[in-house]
């Protein structure tokens, strides 16, 4: 949901905020633009991608000398896609100039407010009202003016503001969207997120909600909302710059998928002891596992279908009743949460809105909140007591796949650690779980292979209207990540259905051709899916089915079938969403689709 950044140095800002929005471009493309300072401030922006701001900016042959700027990727949320309602947005006399990531709840009554004392508007968007607010309340002290400023308003923000009156100064602030200060020689910047920066420092500041910053090309202060100032701890990154770079492939999504069976190895194999799990810094002990009543897993997209799967497993090895909840639902719905309830909140970016969100709920209750993130630092992180971090490495396509693996494995562990935490399982059933757990990444590697055969099966299937994706019990949950990958980058309109479910409704729209993925790990619910798929083939279905090496039974049934090692099916969704992500990702790109940004999305979900 849009992203931001910021630069004062010694060199030019423009070539430096292009750069960093073009790698902020998955958290929202349908406009972009900056703001530079040079003899008053000088804003570009357009609607469309970044290449078509590039391409303004030659054509209008400008030259953008100045030294600090501030420059947006948006997400619309306040008024459609158009030039005038792209960031940044200024106050009527120019003087102000803001870029803003989140949505301001209030902004109609402070609208009304400045309308009253004469201001005139230009844009539809809630952030134009932050940049006259910031222009009406200015006292000649930015950080002063930002303290009243956010007095004021209600909502989530990451704000940055430059000001013609302090051509060396960027004042900058968040509260439930993300922001980070990146700390340069001779030089700073803000970021809504690191790789925007990476190519330029590796030492960050992790802004805490209401930490504003004051930025100038020699000096980082931060103040609280009484402007004292705040020391912090920087954050060093160790990644490679190349962990955020498409590295030859055609699309992130792909290097993503590609990228698996590393993700998995680093995020399972630390926590594997011969005979029992180990989660390193996690405060929950033994006794705290056996005092819990119930487990809440609470998450948005892909996250909760990895949570839908880790209550199948969870309940299955530890007997723990799981109750898994959409976030956006969750915190609406006055939630039934008792003191030995455990809230689990899964996030790769850890800044979802909604889902960080259903965390403060928890939290409100007084239920310990345990939390699966990819971003380390992220809001959701710092905010739970305690974090299992998935080190699937930065995600950049809008359509997750390692980061979704990744939260699986965490899922198995967490089963596993609760089951013998609950003495469900002995000594010995742990070592063999442990050794199916160890497989993991080499059987998603081993499905890589597929890829040539998916690519060819895509061609036919490109052109599909409806997809359908049926499973039972734990293949249902990973038919509905499979099913939401095709639609989410292919376009093509696709359901997951729990298989036994199909014929009460859903089966009137199966026809001759109608595409039908079946997936059938499950040893005791095999027979039955069989029978599923021979009422949809009754009905002129094509059927790729996905089971276990072994199970040749289902070529009998199905038009194509892909084999899945053998393996503990408790861990199966992790090889069947393999081939779906593959299916997904050739059919998008036969379909001649941005697969690294659908239409309409983003990755970051920071709005409600
Ligand atoms: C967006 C992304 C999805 C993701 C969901 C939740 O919709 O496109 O891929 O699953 O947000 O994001 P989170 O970062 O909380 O896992």
């Amino acid at each position: 949901m849009c992203g931001i950044v910021g630069y004062v140095g010694l060199e030019q800002a423009a070539p430096v905020l292009l750069q960093g929005l073009g790698k902020l471009e998955y958290r929202g493309y349908d406009s972009a633009g900056i703001a530079v300072y040079q003899n008053g401030i000088f804003t570009i922006k357009t609607k469309g991608r970044l290449t078509d701001l590039k391409e303004k900016i030659k054509k209008e042959d400008i030259t953008l000398s100045g030294k600090i700027g501030i420059g947006h990727t948006r997400w619309a949320t306040h008024g459609a896609p158009s030039d005038v309602n792209s960031h940044p947005h200024s106050s009527e006399n120019g003087r102000i100039s803001v870029v803003h990531n989140g949505i301001i709840e209030n902004y109609m009554e402070l609208k009304e407010m400045l309308l009253k004392k004469g201001r005139k508007f230009v844009s539809e968007t809630d952030t134009e009202i932050i940049a006259q607010l910031f222009d009406d309340c200015y006292n000649g002290d930015m950080v002063e003016t930002m303290i009243e400023v956010i007095g004021k308003i209600r909502g989530a923000y990451a704000l940055g503001v430059l000001c013609t009156e302090h051509p060396d100064q960027i004042v900058a602030v968040r509260k439930d969207s993300p922001l980070l200060v990146g700390l340069g020689e001779k030089e700073n910047y803000i970021a809504s997120d690191i790789p925007a920066l990476l190519e330029y420092t590796r030492d960050y500041y992790l802004l805490e909600d209401n930490e504003i910053v004051l930025l100038k090309q020699n000096s980082v202060t931060l103040f609280d909302l009484n402007k004292k100032e705040i020391k912090k701890e920087v954050f060093h990154v160790t990644w490679d710059v190349s962990a955020a770079e498409k590295d030859g492939y055609d699309y992130f999504m792909m290097k993503e998928i590609v990228e698996q069976p590393e993700g998995l190895r680093k995020t399972i194999f630390p926590r594997l002891k011969e005979q029992a799990i180990q989660l390193d810094h996690i405060s929950l002990t033994q006794q705290d596992v056996k005092n819990i009543n119930k487990i809440h897993i609470v998450a948005c997209g892909s996250a909760w279908h990895a949570s839908i799967v880790g209550k199948y497993v969870i309940e299955k090895v530890s007997r723990i009743p799981v109750e898994v909840d959409l976030a956006s639902e969750f915190r609406y719905r006055n939630p039934i949460l008792q003191k030995n309830d455990l809230c689990i909140i899964v996030s790769q970016s850890g800044e979802t809105a909604d889902t960080l969100a259903a965390l403060r709920e928890a939290k409100k209750h007084g239920v310990r909140v345990l939390s699966i993130v990819n971003v380390v630092g992220s809001s959701i992180a710092r905010e739970s007591d305690d974090v299992l971090y998935t080190w699937a490495g930065p995600e950049i396509a809008v359509a997750t796949t390692k980061g979704y693996s990744t939260q699986l494995s965490v899922m198995y562990l967490l089963a596993l650690y609760f089951g013998a935490a609950k003495e469900h399982i002995g000594k010995e059933e742990m070592a063999k779980y442990i050794q199916d757990l160890k497989k993991v990444p080499e059987d998603v590697e081993s499905l890589l292979s597929l890829e040539e055969r998916i690519k060819t099966l895509a061609k036919e299937y490109a052109q599909s209207k409806d997809v359908f994706v049926i499973g039972r019990g734990i293949d249902y949950a990973a038919a509905m990540e499979g099913s939401l990958k095709l639609k989410e980058i292919s376009y093509i309109h696709s359901e997951a259905y729990a298989a036994g479910e199909l014929k009460h409704g859903t089966i009137s729209l199966i026809e001759d051709g109608t595409l039908v993925v079946a997936i059938a790990t499950q040893e005791a619910l095999f027979e039955k899916l069989v029978s599923n798929i021979k009422e949809v083939k009754a009905r002129g279905a094509r059927v790729i089915a996905m089971a276990v090496e072994g199970n040749d039974d289902i070529e009998k049934v199905a038009d194509e079938v892909f084999y899945i090692p053998k393996t503990n099916e408790l861990f199966s969704a992790s090889s069947t969403v393999v081939p779906m992500q593959l299916l997904a990702y050739y059919i998008a790109v036969e379909r001649g689709c941005d697969v690294d940004k659908p239409r309409n999305l983003a990755k970051s979900v920071t709005v409600e």
